[in-house]
């Protein structure tokens, strides 16, 4: 009994399968390492490089594992290239998924927890947001994660395929061996925290003049361990024959860049410059999950949550990994 992994090498991918090695779930990693990182997942774990959509080796790896469940991370999350490069998100994110579902359900894989995210919802029209809330996406990325979610409802209708999607807010933070390195880093705290370490001069604000107290976007921040967390319940969840479902994984809790900036000098201790600059495309004022549904159904509630405490986790990881995973 083995759960693959997909995109297991990625942010939080890699560190769900750090989680399962150290409560001893049986695990093998299937990662094109397109953004993913070799070195992000341990030696001992069996690895496959290779696209979610290649049947042929879908099929050889469950075969080879006994492979009974499937966590699906893989996929592309870069909101900004999805405006300008759809085809890239629809053809990796939906059509691959797709592939990948297929692959699956021919070998009798009905078990499946789906990386969605809030960026189904689009702009929201109340706060917090609750999973009943209406989904009608403002960009690409996020409509290639709402047609999954689309694909997996009437799977399970027409061949009994059970899922968890699992909508995530913001995801930060590190564990002792796993953090975030992208290339392009487009994140807010990464971008902190390189300003707060001098690699760049100040981090820019996007906009000022939200409507918000401060003026800037208010966010809600969740640490990767505690989302971790929530795909191995969420695999018992299916694994003790419950429904599929689609759930919020968020603290319910918004910080403004403001407020994230002025945590972050409180943790390092450093200066951290801001420059106000236009607003990004895209970027609602505020998005915070309603997070009770998560706790009804897993069981699950953030642990480590604090702003400050993500944080210090991803200052902690940055400062013992000065290159993120480059050699
Ligand atoms: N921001 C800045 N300066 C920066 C980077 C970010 O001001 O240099 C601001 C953004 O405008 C936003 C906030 O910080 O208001 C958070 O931005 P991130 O890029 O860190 O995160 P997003 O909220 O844009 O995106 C995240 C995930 C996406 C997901 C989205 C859902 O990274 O994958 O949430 O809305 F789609």
């Amino acid at each position: 009994m083995t759960v693959l992994v997909t995109g297991g090498a990625g942010y939080i991918g890699s560190v769900t399968v750090e989680m399962m090695k150290g409560r001893n779930i049986p695990v093998v990693v299937l990662d094109n390492l397109v953004y993913g990182h070799r070195q992000a997942v341990d030696a001992a774990i069996p690895f496959y490089q290779g696209d979610v959509g290649d049947r042929e080796l879908v099929k050889e790896i469950i075969a080879e594992h006994n492979v009974t469940a499937c966590i699906h991370f893989a996929a592309y999350a870069y909101v900004g290239e999805s405006v300008t490069d759809p085809a890239k998100y629809f053809a990796n994110n939906t059509v691959q998924t797709n592939e990948l579902l297929n692959t699956l359900i021919g070998a009798e894989v009905k078990n499946i927890v789906f990386s969605s995210t809030c960026a189904t919802y689009g702009d929201p029209q109340q706060i917090p947001i609750s999973e009943t809330h209406p989904q009608k996406p403002v960009n690409p990325y996020g409509w290639s994660k709402f047609m999954t979610e689309r694909i997996l409802e009437t799977y399970d209708t027409a061949y009994g395929l059970k899922f968890v999607a699992l909508r995530y807010f913001n995801a930060a933070g590190a564990t002792e061996k796993c953090g975030e390195h992208h290339d392009p880093e487009t994140h807010l705290i990464p971008i902190i925290l390189n300003t707060a370490n001098g690699e760049q001069p100040f981090v820019p604000v996007f906009g000022d003049d939200y409507a918000t107290p401060d003026g800037t976007c208010i966010r809600d921040y969740i640490h990767v361990a505690d989302l971790a967390d929530a795909h191995l319940r969420a695999l018992d969840y299916l694994a003790d024959g419950g429904e599929s479902t689609h759930i919020n994984l968020g603290n319910g809790q918004g910080f403004s860049v403001y407020e994230v900036i002025e945590a972050a000098r409180k943790v390092t201790g450093r200066s951290i410059d801001v420059r106000v600059d236009a607003r990004r495309a895209g970027d609602p004022d505020r998005l915070i999950a309603d997070a009770a549904k998560a706790a009804d159904v897993l069981g699950w509630t953030p642990t480590n949550s604090g702003i400050e405490m993500i944080i210090r986790s991803a200052w902690e990881w940055k400062q013992a990994h000065p290159n993120g995973y480059a050699e």
